[in-house]
């Protein structure tokens, strides 16, 4: 197990250059089998939970290797259709695999997948999605099974806005038979991507970024080459560390429209904020503002993944915060945590009332899930004296040296072995 050793209290400047986006390469790993050609993802993050799906794609028999920044897939060689509990268990992702493996094979087998524990996470309506494209589905012992020789195009109609089952419905549907349309889609930037990524190979998706996916489908696609959209929830963690620890940075690789929800909050609570090009600036200095009213909802709505983040700042704000998380049960593990380091915050429910406090000191925290992770890694990095964040794993599946990206810009972190 490792941990970061942190010395708190120094504001941060510099620069920083943000990874492609993790939510975005995940699925289009997954789209890499619907062709029998190479594939390359330019820039793509080193961060555990790629790695965990360059596994599974291993494990289907596809050809991976890294070459610097660059991920190569060659899924010519690609036979087996069945994904193991000690793969699936690792990644949320590999659900993805279900949709792309079927339009691939014709079938599917996959242990149930697990991911960060956040709340219950069903996966109820990439399953009734691909029942309506004709997937027939049985369960047992832990393991879904799917068999279709190939998808048919149907209308689906989305009970919510799920971000991963309208990215799986899409997957399964690019090779489909006619003409599939996603309606109440999740309007996420990361499935303009997908939609983008699987065009690219000659593909037919139209529509993605809004709440009706069209997709006609083809009887191949042929191999590509892409680089991904920017990570708009590391960029946004980085904006709000600079938020609390005070400073001045400039990120590059970013597309500011991505971050509008996180931008309002941010200027409401006086930081200065320039945006230009694909570059954000952020300058604070003293101590902001309460942001009163924190509430996550679907894109374009706050990013349920900054909520984390966001409550660590508003434990340093001046006045109370009301952070109401409407998309996951669980999702306030570091809440505990932050109030070891002096946070004031009580939870009833979905929503946590923090009375700020004029700064955290300096503990001894365990990172329960990713976000939350990265969110008390922010508190320490602000907080009067020494803290210690301990099990990296999950800071690890979402960000690509956080600690080197905080370090160049003034932060004192390191990483040790425990
Ligand atoms: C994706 C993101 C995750 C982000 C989340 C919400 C990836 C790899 N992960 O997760 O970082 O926090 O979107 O922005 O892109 N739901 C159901 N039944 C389902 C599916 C979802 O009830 O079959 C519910 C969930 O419990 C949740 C809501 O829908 O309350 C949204 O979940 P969803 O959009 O599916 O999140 P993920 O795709 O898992």
């Amino acid at each position: 197990m490792e941990k970061f050793i942190v010395e708190g209290g120094r504001p941060l400047y510099g620069h920083i250059d943000i990874q492609s986006a993790k939510n975005a390469v995940l699925p289009l790993l997954a789209a890499s089998v619907l062709t029998e050609e190479a594939v390359i993802i330019h820039k793509c993050p080193r961060i555990s939970d790629v790695v965990g799906m360059t596994g599974i794609l291993e494990e289907l028999g596809c050809a991976v290797r890294w070459e610097g920044g660059d991920l190569y897939i060659d899924s010519s060689a690609a036979a087996n259709h069945e994904i193991p509990a000690a793969l699936a268990k690792e990644l949320r992702s590999s659900v993805f695999m279900l949709g792309s493996v079927i339009a691939r094979f014709g079938r599917a087998r996959i242990a149930y997948p697990g991911g960060c524990d956040i709340g219950l996470r069903p996966i109820d309506l990439h399953l009734s999605g691909l029942r309506r494209l004709g997937v027939e589905i049985s369960e047992d012992g832990g393991y879904i099974d799917c068999a279709c020789p190939r998808p048919q195009g149907a209308e689906v109609l989305l009970d919510c806005p799920s971000v991963g089952a309208t990215e799986n419905l899409i997957l399964a549907s690019a090779r489909a038979e006619g003409t599939t349309v996603i309606r109440n889609a999740a309007r996420e930037p990361e499935i303009v991507d997908l939609q983008n990524f699987i065009n690219r190979m000659g593909g037919r998706v139209k529509g993605a970024g809004g709440a009706t996916v069209v997709v006609e489908g083809v009887r191949k696609l042929h191999g590509a080459e892409f680089t991904p959209m920017p990570d708009r929830i590391e960029a946004g963690t980085f904006l709000i560390a600079a938020a609390m620890c005070g400073g001045k940075l400039a990120l590059t690789n970013v597309q500011p429209a991505h971050l509008d929800a996180l931008l309002h909050k941010l200027r409401e609570i006086s930081c200065k904020i320039g945006a230009e090009g694909d570059k954000i600036y952020i300058e604070c200095a003293g101590r902001r503002l309460s942001p009163k009213l924190v509430e996550t909802s679907p894109y374009p709505g706050f990013p349920t993944d900054l909520q984390a983040p966001m409550t660590a700042l508003a434990c340093i704000c001046e006045g109370a915060t009301v952070v109401v998380e409407n998309l996951f049960e669980t999702r306030f593990k570091h809440v505990p945590e932050l109030i070891r380091m002096g946070a004031d915050i009580t939870v009833r429910g979905r929503a946590a009332l923090i009375r700020g406090v004029r700064s955290l000191q300096g503990a001894d925290v365990i990172a329960g899930d990713l976000r939350g992770g990265a969110a008390l890694t922010l508190a320490a990095v602000s907080a009067e004296g020494e803290s210690t964040v301990t099990d990296l794993r999950f800071i690890d599946r979402g960000y690509s040296g956080f600690e080197y990206k905080l370090r160049a810009a003034g932060a004192r972190i390191r990483r040790v072995r425990v």
